[in-house]
C-alpha cells in the first residue's frame, strides 16, 4: 500500500492544482509497490499515468492591460512532433526531465534548468519547442509578443517587461519571448539604440531575479544579439539548425501519413528539399496533400512533392533576390 505521506501528496497536488506534481507522485507509489513485490499493481499505475498523458493545462485571461500583449493557450504538442538530431532531442528532454523531478534536485540545493533561449533560423521549431515543453509538462503557454510590446510602448516597454515578470512569479506556465530579437536586433534609428540597451538590460536582470517555478524561454533568429551577457542568463542555449537529410525524411515521412504513396522513395525525394527550412518542408507536405485531395487521389506521388519542394525553393529565393 501507498505510504500515508504518499495520499497525503496525492490529496494535496490534487486540489492545489498542480496536476505535474500528481503524476510524479503517482509514480513515486508505482516504485514503492514494485519494491515491495507487486509488480503488476505498479505496472498498472505506470500504464495509468503514461495514458493519462499530460492533462490540457487550464488557462485562466490576463488582466485586460496585458491581454492584449500576451497570448494564452494549452498547447497538445507533443516531443514525438519536433523533428530534430537526437542532440537537441536529448537536450529538450532533459529539460523535461529536470522539471519533472524538481523536488529531488531541490533537496540537493540545485535548481532544475528552466529559462531555456531558443537561437537559429526561421521555421527550424523554436516556437514549436515552446510549446511541446507546454504540452509535455501539461502547463499553459504564454507567449509575450515583444515586437508588440517594442513599437507599443517604447518608452515603458521595461514597465511592461516588469508586470510580466511579476506575473511568471505568480502564474506556473512556459513563458515564451517570442521574436526576442525585437528588443535586441535592428538597432535602426540611433535614437532607439540608448533606449534598446535600456530594455536589453532590465529583460537580463528581470530575468536573473527571477527564481519563480516557471518556464522562461526566449526565442531569437537574430544571432547578432548572443552576446555573452545574453548566454550567461540562461540555463540552457540550444542552437536550432536546417534540417538534414535524415531529419528532412522524417519530416516527409510523418507529414505525409498515410498520403504517402508506398513506393515513394524518401531519399530522392529528400534531396530535394535540402536547404529549405522544416516549416517550408511541411508546407510544401501540406501543399502536396491538398492537391491530392482537391484532384480526388488517394496519395501524394513523388512527382508532386518535388514540385511542391521546389515552388518553395523558388519562392524563398525571389524574396531574396527582390
Ligand atoms: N523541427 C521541427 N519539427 C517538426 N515540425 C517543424 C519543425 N520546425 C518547424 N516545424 C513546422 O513549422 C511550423 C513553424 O515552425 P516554428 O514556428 O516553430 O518555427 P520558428 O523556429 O519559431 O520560426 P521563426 O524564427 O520564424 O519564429 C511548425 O508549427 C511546424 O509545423
Ligand atoms: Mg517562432
Amino acid at each position: 500500500m501507498a505510504t500515508a505521506e504518499q495520499i497525503k501528496s496525492l490529496i494535496r497536488s490534487h486540489f492545489t492544482d498542480h496536476p505535474e506534481q500528481f503524476r510524479t507522485i503517482a509514480l513515486q507509489v508505482a516504485a514503492h509497490e514494485a519494491k515491495q513485490g507487486h509488480r503488476s499493481l505498479a505496472l498498472e499505475i505506470r500504464t495509468l499515468v503514461d495514458k493519462a498523458g499530460a492533462l490540457p493545462a487550464r488557462v485562466i485571461p490576463f488582466t485586460p492591460d496585458l491581454e492584449h500583449l500576451v497570448l494564452a493557450s494549452a498547447p497538445s504538442e507533443r516531443l514525438g512532433m519536433l523533428v530534430q538530431s537526437e542532440e537537441m532531442r536529448a537536450r529538450i528532454y532533459r529539460i523535461l526531465r529536470e522539471y519533472r523531478q524538481k523536488t529531488k534536485l531541490e533537496k540537493h540545493g540545485l535548481t532544475h534548468r528552466r529559462k531555456i533561449l531558443l537561437a537559429g533560423p526561421p521555421g527550424t521549431g523554436k516556437t514549436l519547442t515552446a510549446a511541446v515543453l507546454a504540452g509535455e509538462l501539461g502547463l499553459p503557454l504564454f507567449t509575450i509578443m515583444m515586437d508588440k510590446i517594442v513599437t507599443k510602448f517604447m518608452g515603458e516597454t521595461s514597465a511592461k517587461l516588469r508586470q510580466i515578470f511579476d506575473v511568471i512569479q505568480e502564474r506556473r506556465g512556459v513563458f515564451l519571448f517570442d521574436e526576442f530579437d525585437a528588443i535586441g536586433g535592428e538597432r535602426g534609428r540611433d535614437d532607439d539604440v540608448g533606449e534598446m540597451r535600456r530594455v536589453l538590460n532590465s529583460f537580463l536582470q528581470f530575468i536573473e531575479r527571477d527564481t519563480s517555478d516557471s518556464l522562461v524561454v526566449a526565442a531569437t533568429n537574430n544571432p547578432r544579439i548572443l552576446d555573452q551577457a545574453l548566454f550567461r542568463r540562461f540555463d540552457d542555449v540550444l542552437h536550432y539548425h536546417l534540417p538534414e537529410r535524415a531529419e528532412i525524411e522524417r519530416l516527409i515521412e510523418n507529414r505525409l501519413g498515410s498520403f504517402r504513396q508506398s513506393k515513394m522513395r524518401l531519399e530522392r525525394t529528400a534531396k530535394m528539399a535540402e536547404s529549405l527550412s522544416h516549416a517550408e518542408i511541411v508546407q510544401a507536405c501540406d501543399d502536396a496533400i491538398k492537391e491530392t485531395i482537391l484532384a480526388d487521389r488517394k496519395t501524394v506521388t513523388a512527382k508532386l512533392l518535388v514540385r511542391m519542394l521546389e515552388e518553395r525553393r523558388s519562392a524563398y529565393k525571389a524574396t531574396i533576390r527582390g
